[in-house]
């Protein structure tokens, strides 16, 4: 039996596995630049992130109606169940499917419909965290925070995602805080390609309740001391990190380092289409690589539920 563990650090349009976006396309008649699946998985060839994220939004294309978002979920909440995922913190882009003319409404109807069913189908309880891609305007995230408004309900939290150098947190100051004042929880991706100043920027100006990433929090020791004292969360992805180049190899990942340095570490899958495993394959994977023995590798799983945004009770229930 997989170890039960929560899900962290998971964009949903990153579960969009080359042969859904074939079916989907096909229903919808969008042409993909792609012949084949073949084809497409030999485009996961990513030098960075930015290069990853081109063909991420590209691909998005055939995401289109209600039924899409449902069944994108559910494919994913089915995996998950398989790897032993007992809770799911999910993200999604609303402004990459506003700016293709896909109503807010239909992509949280269908994303909603499939996390409805979780707990009875597969067992999963799920949070959704709406994120603001950072190298659009600030004036674009508000104005998506504006258009949640009737599913606020749905939404739990807010997070900061995209391209991540030349666009820091602060730039998100007034967003974070209306949302804030709206009682939505705050994460925000950090320190992944961009500086370990980004970190402290989404701590101090943002107030956020956990790191995405986190990874650059190393070059700055002093950092590091605060993480450590202040209990914060950090959901790295360490195949995520492999695939667009943030570290060399899986071997050379610094996750033991981190959690020796007693960071609250949480592993997870980020994008799993396309970075070659879904959370338990990357638990599967690191302890390959990086030599962790079960009790860190349990350590790991309690930390995943701990800095969910969970309540006690949901949290004793779900381990
Ligand atoms: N959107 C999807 N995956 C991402 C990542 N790893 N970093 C920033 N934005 C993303
Ligand atoms: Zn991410």
């Amino acid at each position: 039996m997989p170890l039960p563990k929560a899900e962290l650090h998971l964009h949903i349009e990153g579960t969009l596995e080359p042969e859904l976006a074939f079916a989907l396309a096909a229903r919808n008649g969008v042409t993909l630049p792609y012949q084949d699946t073949e084809e497409l998985r030999r485009a996961y060839l990513f030098e960075d992130l930015q290069s990853f994220l081109d063909l991420y939004y590209g691909l998005m294309a055939v995401l289109l109606t209600e039924d899409d978002f449902a069944e994108l979920a559910d494919a994913y909440l089915a995996r998950a169940a398989d790897q032993g995922v007992r809770h799911a913190e999910i993200f999604f882009d609303p402004q990459a499917h506003t700016a293709r003319g896909v109503p807010l409404g239909t992509v949280v109807g269908g994303l909603s419909r499939a996390l409805d069913a979780a707990p009875e189908r597969y067992g999963i309880s799920t949070r959704l965290i709406m994120c603001f891609l950072r190298d659009l305007p600030a004036e674009s995230a508000m104005e998506t925070l504006r258009a949640a408004g009737p599913y606020l309900d749905r939404i739990t939290g807010i997070g900061l995602d995209s391209a991540e150098v030349g666009h820091p947190p602060a730039k998100f100051k007034e967003v974070y805080e209306a949302a804030a004042a709206l009682g939505l929880r705050r994460v925000a991706h950090a320190g992944e390609e961009g500086p370990a100043s980004y970190i402290r920027e989404a701590l101090d100006v943002l107030g956020v309740e956990r790191i995405d990433h986190g990874l650059r929090c190393l070059e700055d020791g002093e950092l590091v001391d605060r993480l450590v004292r202040e209990r914060m969360p950090l959901t790295l992805c360490p195949l995520s990190n492999v695939r667009l180049r943030a570290v060399d190899t899986l071997e050379a990942h610094p996750l033991p380092r981190m959690m020796a340095a007693g960071l609250l570490c949480t592993v997870n899958s980020d994008d799993p289409a396309y970075f070659g495993g879904y959370v338990g394959d990357t638990f599967h994977a690191v302890r390959e690589a990086l030599g962790l023995g079960p009790e860190q590798l349990r350590e790991l799983a309690r930390n995943s539920f701990e800095a969910s945004f969970l309540e006690d009770d949901e949290e004793r229930r779900a381990e």
